[in-house]
C-alpha cells in the first residue's frame, strides 16, 4: 500500500465502510449507483415503496455472503418517502439497526410529461410530491442526526430539466427547479455542521423511469430531448459517484450538460476560472437552442392543428348532466376522498 499513489489509494477507500441511503435505489439511477458504491466497499440501505423490486434489486447487488474481504452489505426498507412520518420512522428505524448515515441520496422520483392545456391539474401536485417532497423529507430527516455527528453528506437530485424549461413537461420541471432551490440553501445552511452537498443534474439516462416518462411525452418533446443525448445508468452513477467523493457542489454529465451547468451556476460554488471564461461563449450559443426548440414546436403545432395559424386549446368538456347556467347553485364543498393507504411495514431484511 506504501508505493500507492496518494489519489489512487483515497479513490478506492472513499466508500470502505460509508453506509448510504439511497432513496429510490430499487430501479434506475439509484440502483446502479448502489451497484458502484457496494462494488467499492459501502454499505447501502435502499428506500422504495414497491417490496418485491426491493427485494429483487438487493439479491441482484448482493447475491453472495459478504467475504472477510469486503464488509459490504445491502438493506431494504419500503417507505413513501413523500410521507413525513414513514420517513422519520424509516430514518429511526435505519440508523438503529443498520448504523450512522454517511451519505444520504435522494434519487427516488418520477416524471409525467403533456401538453400543459392538457394535464390534470392534479398532476402538478402529485409531481410536487414525488420529485420534491420525496427530497426534502427524507433531508430534513437525516439533517439533525448529521448536525449532531458534524459529518455527512446529501445529495439532490435534480435534471437538465432542472437547468431548462422543456417544452411538454410543465408538471415536471418546477419540481426539479424547486429541488435546485433546495439543494442550493441547504449547501449554505449545512456548511456550519460539517456536512456536503452535491446536487446532481442527469441528462436523459437510459432506466425504466425514462421509458416510463416517454410514454407520456408530446412528440415535440421526444424530438427536444433526443438533442441531449441519452446516457446510462451505469454512466450517470459513476459521475455521481465521483462527484462525492470529490466533494463537488454541482454535478453536470455531458457537453451539453457542462454548458448548462455554466451558464445556470448562479450564485453558487463550484466554478473554475475555465468555466467562467466559457460563460459567454456558451451565453452565445443559447439563441441557437432557443432557434431549434421553437422550429420543432412550430412544425409540432402545424401538425397538430394542419388548418390554422393561431394557437387553439382542446374544447371544454361539456358536462352532459350539468345544470343550466342561468340556475342558482348551492356550492358544496367537496367530499375529500381518501386514498386507502398501502401498508408500508418496514421490510427489516438484510440480505
Ligand atoms: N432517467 C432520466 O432520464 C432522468 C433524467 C433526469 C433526472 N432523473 C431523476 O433521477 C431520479 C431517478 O430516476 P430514474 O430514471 O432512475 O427512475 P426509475 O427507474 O423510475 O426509479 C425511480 C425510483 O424511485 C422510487 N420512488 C418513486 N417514488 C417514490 C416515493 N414516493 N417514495 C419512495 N421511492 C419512490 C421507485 O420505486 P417505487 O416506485 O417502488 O417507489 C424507484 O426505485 C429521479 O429523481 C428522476 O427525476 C432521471
Amino acid at each position: 500500500m506504501g508505493i500507492l499513489p496518494w489519489s489512487f489509494r483515497k479513490r478506492s477507500d472513499f466508500y470502505a465502510d460509508k453506509h448510504i441511503l439511497i432513496t429510490g435505489g430499487s430501479s434506475g439511477i439509484g440502483k446502479e449507483l448502489a451497484r458502484n458504491v457496494t462494488e467499492a466497499g459501502a454499505t447501502v440501505t435502499l428506500v422504495a415503496r414497491n417490496k418485491d423490486r426491493l427485494r429483487a434489486a438487493a439479491l441482484e447487488l448482493n447475491p453472495r455472503e459478504p467475504s472477510a474481504s469486503s464488509s459490504s452489505r445491502v438493506y431494504v426498507y419500503a417507505a413513501d418517502c413523500s410521507d413525513p412520518k414513514a420517513v422519520d420512522d424509516m430514518v429511526a428505524f435505519v440508523e438503529e439497526h443498520y448504523g450512522p448515515i454517511d451519505i444520504l441520496v435522494n434519487c427516488a422520483g418520477s416524471a409525467v410529461g403533456g401538453y400543459f392545456e392538457s394535464l390534470d391539474p392534479c398532476s402538478f401536485q402529485d409531481q410536487m410530491n414525488s420529485n420534491y417532497f420525496t427530497q426534502v423529507f427524507p433531508t430534513h430527516a437525516i439533517f439533525k442526526r448529521m448536525a449532531r455527528r458534524r459529518a455527512g453528506h446529501i445529495v439532490f437530485t435534480s435534471s437538465m430539466a432542472g437547468q431548462t424549461p422543456v417544452f411538454g413537461q410543465s408538471a415536471y420541471v418546477p419540481t426539479k427547479y424547486a429541488v435546485r432551490g433546495l439543494a442550493e440553501t441547504v449547501y449554505h445552511e449545512a456548511k456550519p455542521y460539517n456536512i456536503d452537498v452535491t446536487v446532481v443534474y442527469p441528462p436523459d439516462t437510459d432506466t425504466p423511469g425514462l421509458h416510463q416518462e416517454r410514454s407520456t411525452m408530446p412528440p415535440e418533446t421526444l424530438e427536444i430531448s433526443e438533442s441531449g443525448g441519452l446516457f446510462s445508468a451505469e454512466h450517470v452513477a459513476k459521475a455521481i459517484a465521483d462527484g462525492v467523493r470529490r466533494k463537488r457542489f454541482r454535478v453536470c454529465i455531458g457537453f451539453i450538460g457542462r454548458l448548462l451547468g455554466i451558464l445556470t451556476a448562479g450564485v453558487t460554488p463550484g466554478l473554475s476560472l475555465l468555466d467562467v471564461l466559457v460563460i459567454p461563449i456558451a451565453r452565445a450559443l443559447t439563441p441557437f437552442f432557443v432557434w431549434d426548440q421553437n422550429r420543432i414546436i412550430r412544425k409540432g403545432h402545424a401538425i397538430r392543428f394542419p388548418n390554422t395559424s393561431t394557437p387553439q386549446c382542446p374544447k371544454p368538456q361539456q358536462n352532459a348532466q350539468s345544470e343550466p347556467r342561468s340556475k342558482p347553485q348551492l356550492h358544496e364543498e367537496p367530499q375529500q376522498k381518501q386514498e386507502p393507504k398501502q401498508n408500508m411495514e418496514p421490510l427489516q431484511q438484510k440480505l
